[in-house]
C-alpha cells in the first residue's frame, strides 16, 4: 500500500519522507489555508521534497476554468497530480487533462457510481472519503470495498486512494480491502507505530536491563 501524507506542512512532510514513509502528498484548499502559505509556493516546495505524486486542487467550478487552473498547477513540477472534484464539470476536466498525459486525482467521492465515472474519465486516482461517511453514520469502508470490486471486475487501472482517514484502524481496514493508496494526516501515520503492549514490554525490558548493571557501548 502506498502512503500519501495529507498535509501542506512541509516540515512534517520532510520528517516522514526521511523515514521513507511518504510515497506522495495530498493537499486541498482547507490544508492550504491551514498552512498559511501561497498555494504555488508551498506546492513547489512540497514537490521538491517528495518524488511521488503531489495532489494540488483546483478551485474553479466550471470545466474550462478547471482545465486552465489544472494546466497552471501542472506547470509547478512533473509530479503534480491535478485534483478535481467529482462533478460533471470535474469529470469533463478529468477527461481533458488526463488526455494530455497529466495525472488526475478525482476527489470528494462518496459513491461507487461516482468512482466508476472517474475511472471512465481517465482518473489516475479516485479519492473516496472514509471519515466523512463515518461522520454521517455510514460505513466508509463499504465504499472502498465496493469500488475495489467494481474496478477489479472491469480491470480499471485508476488507483483507489482511501482519503479522509482519521484513525489507524481506517488504515488497516483499507489495506486489508486492497486500497492502492491511503492518505492520512502526519499524526495518524506516526500513530501506526504505537501499541500499548510495545510500550509496556519496553518498560519491562528497560527495568530488567538496569538491574544487570551492563552497558552495550
Ligand atoms: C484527501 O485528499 C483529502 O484532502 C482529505 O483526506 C480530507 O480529509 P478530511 O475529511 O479529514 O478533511
Amino acid at each position: 500500500m502506498k502512503f500519501f501524507v495529507d498535509t501542506a506542512d512541509t516540515q512534517a512532510i520532510s520528517e516522514l519522507n526521511d523515514l521513507g514513509m511518504v510515497d506522495g502528498v495530498t493537499t486541498n484548499p482547507s490544508l492550504i489555508l491551514k498552512s498559511g502559505r501561497d498555494i504555488l509556493e508551498v506546492t513547489k516546495e512540497i514537490c521538491d521534497i517528495v518524488t511521488g505524486p503531489v495532489s494540488a486542487e483546483v478551485v474553479a467550478l466550471e470545466a474550462d476554468a478547471m482545465i486552465a487552473e489544472g494546466r497552471k498547477l501542472a506547470e509547478i513540477a512533473e509530479n503534480i497530480t491535478v485534483k478535481l472534484p467529482l462533478t460533471w464539470d470535474g469529470l469533463k476536466a478529468c477527461k481533458v487533462l488526463s488526455g494530455e498525459g497529466k495525472m488526475v486525482n478525482v476527489t470528494l467521492c462518496f459513491s461507487a457510481n461516482q468512482a466508476l465515472l472517474a475511472a471512465k474519465a481517465g482518473a489516475s486516482f479516485i479519492s473516496p472519503f472514509i471519515g466523512r461517511l463515518d461522520d454521517i453514520n455510514l460505513d466508509g469502508m463499504d465504499l472502498i470495498q465496493d469500488i475495489r470490486t467494481i474496478y477489479d471486475n472491469y480491470g480499471f487501472e485508476t488507483e483507489i486512494l482511501a482519503a479522509s482517514i482519521r484513525s489507524v484502524n481506517h488504515v488497516q481496514e483499507a489495506a486489508l480491502i486492497g486500497a492502492d493508496v491511503m492518505t492520512a494526516p502526519p499524526e495518524v501515520i506516526r500513530k501506526l507505530a504505537t501499541h500499548p503492549l510495545t510500550d509496556k514490554g519496553l518498560e519491562q525490558f528497560m527495568a530488567d536491563w538496569a538491574k544487570t548493571g551492563q552497558n552495550i557501548l
